[in-house]
């Protein structure tokens, strides 16, 4: 059975991708160092898939306790999910952003080099496209300055990557998500942010299950058909089976490569038309003002990802009621996130 390595694996994207690995007969090794996440994900993960998960507890800054993990296991892949990820506090700590992502990244890639594990699925996000190129956006715009620091360090990340397989043998599926939502059907696993969340579905939830007041829209005059922002929303569940098709994908590749991926549904929609969906499909009110527009946010875009249809065989299957209705579930059920 192959064995793959997963960091960042209690987070919200992979958790969900490791459910689908254990689905999908892969054996996994998580490592996490629990800064945003707690280990409750994954034992919800092991009585779901009814397998275990090996857990190493630490940062992938820590070149030792990560090359005693190499050692102690033979892996066939990495996916590497292991990161900051909020935008505004990026700006703010610019130093912990480009320290964590990139350093941990870079021993990273040390270990695999050294320990000969050729495969890796990184992690990467549409913000790489910039701010000027017009939607859909295709895998062949050009890699172009990221409005904040966290959205740099994934375009620098994709850059070192490809500088790397050049030299080497690596081979890599640079996949780069649009907006993940949504939760596992079953309502045990799903997004549990840390304070007030920066994210517009994790928000609307806690309005739901009244933890907050009410929504802000941010902005209400951008050119777009109702005046709000949009985006290519899609369910955490469709993302994680791009994960395992690119890992299948990747199996069959002999030589060096790197491959950009988009994962999205390829259909926008704004931010009004996500509250009046959940509204619809749950049947629970969300109040909400026009505020504000937020700095830095694009009026819209969305993805072209014919390439992962045509190359990875991989296909959306949840609809955006799924992603109101399955968000709702996971919430509902634990108001608290994991700590309910
Ligand atoms: P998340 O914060 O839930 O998951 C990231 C995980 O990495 C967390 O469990 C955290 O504890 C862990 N981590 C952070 N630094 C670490 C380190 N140095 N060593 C070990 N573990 C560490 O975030 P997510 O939403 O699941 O995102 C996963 C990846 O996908 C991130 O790289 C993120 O940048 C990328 N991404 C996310 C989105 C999104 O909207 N959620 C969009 C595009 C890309
Ligand atoms: C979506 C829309 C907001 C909150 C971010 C990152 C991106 C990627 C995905 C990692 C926007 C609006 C939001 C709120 C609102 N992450 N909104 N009220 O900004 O498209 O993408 O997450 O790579 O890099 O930038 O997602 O969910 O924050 O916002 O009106 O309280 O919802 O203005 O139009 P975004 P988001």
């Amino acid at each position: 059975m192959e064995k793959v390595l997963v960091t960042g694996g209690a987070g919200y994207i992979g958790s969900h991708t490791v459910l689908s690995l254990l689905r999908s007969g892969f054996e996994v090794v998580v490592i996490d160092d629990l800064s945003n996440s707690s280990r409750e994900s994954l034992v919800r993960v092991q009585t779901l898939a009814q397998k275990n998960v090996e857990f190493v507890h630490a940062s992938l800054l820590d070149e030792t306790k990560l090359k005693a993990t190499f050692s102690a296991h033979n892996f066939s892949a990495v996916i590497h999910f292991a990161g900051l990820k909020a935008v505004g506090e990026s700006m703010q700590k610019p130093l912990s952003y480009y320290q964590n992502n990139l350093i941990s990244t870079l021993n990273l890639c040390q270990c695999m080099t050294e320990f000969k594990v050729n495969k890796l699925v990184f992690s990467s996000s549409a913000t790489v496209y910039g701010e000027h190129a017009t939607p859909p956006y295709t895998e062949e715009l050009p890699l172009s300055r990221a409005s904040s620091p966290y959205g740099q360090t994934k375009v620098m990340i994709e850059q070192m990557l490809q500088d790397i397989v050049k030299a080497g043998s690596l081979q890599v599926a640079s996949l780069r998500y649009f907006n993940p939502i949504g939760a596992d059907q079953s309502g045990l696993i799903g997004e549990d942010p840390l304070g007030i969340p920066n994210n517009l579905m994790p928000f609307v939830a806690q309005v739901a299950v009244g933890k907050r007041d009410k929504l802000s829209i941010f902005g209400g005059d951008y050119p777009t058909e109702d005046g709000t922002c949009e985006r290519d929303y899609i369910h955490v569940s469709d993302l994680a089976n791009g994960h395992v098709k690119a890992l299948q994908w990747l199996s069959l590749q002999q030589q060096p490569l790197y491959e950009a991926f988009n994962l999205g549904t390829g259909s926008p929609f704004s931010v009004l038309a996500i509250v009046k969906s959940f509204i619809r499909h749950t049947g629970v009110d969300i109040p909400f003002e026009i505020a504000a527009r937020r700095s830095g946010d694009l009026a819209a875009f969305w993805a072209d990802a014919s390439k992962a249809t045509n190359i990875l065989n991989w296909q959306c299957e949840y609809t955006l009621a799924d992603m109101m209705k399955d968000t709702w579930h996971w919430q509902s059920k634990n108001p608290q996130g994991y700590q309910s």
